[in-house]
């Protein structure tokens, strides 16, 4: 006998066998695509997927490395399946993602928590951890790859709104910031086949879907080589936004050395490429860049900012800024608040230097900012970017805006909300208005955090 997959099914039944699997997912976007593709695979493998963890025959919890406050809460709800396990023998407990990457053993050694473990690079040999763990045996696998994208496996999409969806492009960073701890839970940098890409847009926009977001840790590397023909970011971008004017495209995250003037031409020409660039700047210090290893100065960082002013010039700005790093002085920090008024930013993801270990910061630079300091420059960060934020929702009153409707206000029932090409959260008065549709909305009146508005 042919021992080919089909061969295979029939001798043995699919091991999930309609076994019931909950997923939690920590940390960024790039784990929400990824518990989509390990409940692709699972489902693949006779899984059924659930939302209510008490029924679970299967938990797994998908989990971030970036932070150690991210680690805790992990390692602290793991404490609270062991009622789950009690009551019921055969449950299993699978911890993959990156902390699975980076604590393997410690994970294993954990007062028999957990019983799988797999990397992000494992997810397609989950469905024999699963059957190995269900024979008794612990199973781990937690193997990097050169090569892995997940390419041809179609996501089962997780989010609810049917409207946005998020496509990974690529996978790994080969950066080496000096604090983070990414390229090594991640492993190296490989982009997947622009064509898979492609089907996928195309299949969630038939589909009624009309945003997608193209993730990666680094999208403005993204190339990919087949017979002598190169595909970089923006040949991509361009075919995607290609589909239909109709599909609305963002990406995430760019780094600001390699973010190039071809790809803001490419948004220039293309409506619905959304204007909103996530541009990270960690820091407003050259001198704190350096020690980061980011490749680029405050200057170089301004110039980036101006290019997008010049080309693009109605383009949100967001960042990500870390308060407190290695041997940070008060002028190093006044320099991030300073950057920050400077470009004005939307909106920012804030965080206190949190030390890895083994990364190049942790092996080479004492963590020397003592808490109380990290924790008071992050509060003045994130009090100036309440106001910055404020301030450009201010300047937005009395304008109008294509309005993509994601769903029902959180408030009431009678108001929609969506977000603007700036990725703007708006909310307004529903109207006759469906979710998924585009609304022209008038803005009278905002928040710091969100715009209201008026149907047109
Ligand atoms: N400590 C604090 N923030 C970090 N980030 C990455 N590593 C660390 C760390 N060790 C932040 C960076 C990055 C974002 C995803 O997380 O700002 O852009
Ligand atoms: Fe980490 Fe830098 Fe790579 Fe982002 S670009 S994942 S911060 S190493």
């Amino acid at each position: 006998m042919d021992f080919n997959a089909e061969n295979l099914k029939k001798l043995r039944p699919l091991s999930g066998d309609g076994s019931k699997l909950y997923i939690e997912t920590y940390g960024c976007q790039m784990n929400v695509s990824d518990s989509e593709v390990v409940l692709s695979i699972l489902q693949r493998d006779g899984y059924r997927y659930t939302e209510r963890i008490d029924e679970a025959d299967v938990i797994l919890v998908n989990t971030c490395s970036v932070r150690d406050n991210a680690e805790q809460r992990v390692l602290g709800r793991l404490r609270e399946f062991k009622p789950y396990k009690r009551r019921k023998k055969a449950l299993l407990v699978g911890v993959i993602g990156c902390m699975a990457e980076r604590m393997k053993e410690q994970l294993m050694e954990r007062e028999q928590l957990v019983d799988i473990v797999a990397g992000p690079d494992s997810y397609r040999d989950l469905p024999r951890l699963l059957r190995q763990a269900g024979d008794g045996s612990r199973s781990v696998n937690v193997l990097l790859s050169q090569e892995e994208t997940y390419a041809e496996i179609a996501p089962v999409r997780l989010d609810k709104n049917g409207v946005s969806a998020f496509i990974s492009i690529m996978r790994g960073c080969n950066n080496m910031c000096s604090y983070c701890v990414v390229p090594y839970t991640r492993g190296a940098e490989r982009s997947r086949d622009p064509r898979t890409i492609l089907r996928e847009a195309r299949e969630l926009f038939d589909a009624g879907y009309r945003e997608v977001t193209l993730l990666g840790q680094n999208v403005n590397s993204y190339r990919w080589e087949q017979d002598g023909h190169s595909t970089g970011f923006a040949a991509l971008l361009d075919a995607v936004a290609g589909i239909d004017p109709l599909l609305r495209v963002r990406f995430s995250t760019s780094h600001p050395k390699d973010l190039s003037d071809e790809v803001l031409h490419v948004m220039a020409r293309r409506e619905n490429l959304c204007r909103a660039i996530h541009l990270p700047a960690q820091s407003g210090s050259t001198r704190m860049l350096e020690l980061m290893n980011r490749k680029y100065t405050r200057e170089w960082y301004l110039g980036r900012i101006a290019a997008i002013r010049r080309i693009l010039p109605d383009c949100a700005l967001s960042t990500d800024l870390i308060a407190g790093f290695c041997t940070e002085t008060d002028a190093d920090h006044r320099d991030t608040l300073s950057l920050m008024r400077e470009v004005g930013y939307e909106f920012a993801f804030m965080f206190k230097y949190s030390e890895r270990p083994n990364t190049k910061a942790a092996r080479h630079f004492a963590d020397d900012v003592p808490d109380e300091v990290k924790t008071a420059r992050l509060t003045e960060i994130i009090d100036l970017q309440n106001e910055l934020s404020l301030q450009s929702n201010r300047r937005d009153v009395g304008r109008t805006f294509e309005v993509l409707i994601e769903g029902v206000s959180k408030r009431s029932d009678d108001r929609l909300f969506g977000r603007t090409s700036q990725n703007k959260v708006v909310v307004f008065d529903r109207g006759d208005r469906r979710i998924g549709e585009y609304a022209t909305v008038r803005i009278t009146d905002c928040s710091s955090a969100t715009l209201i508005g008026e149907l047109l």
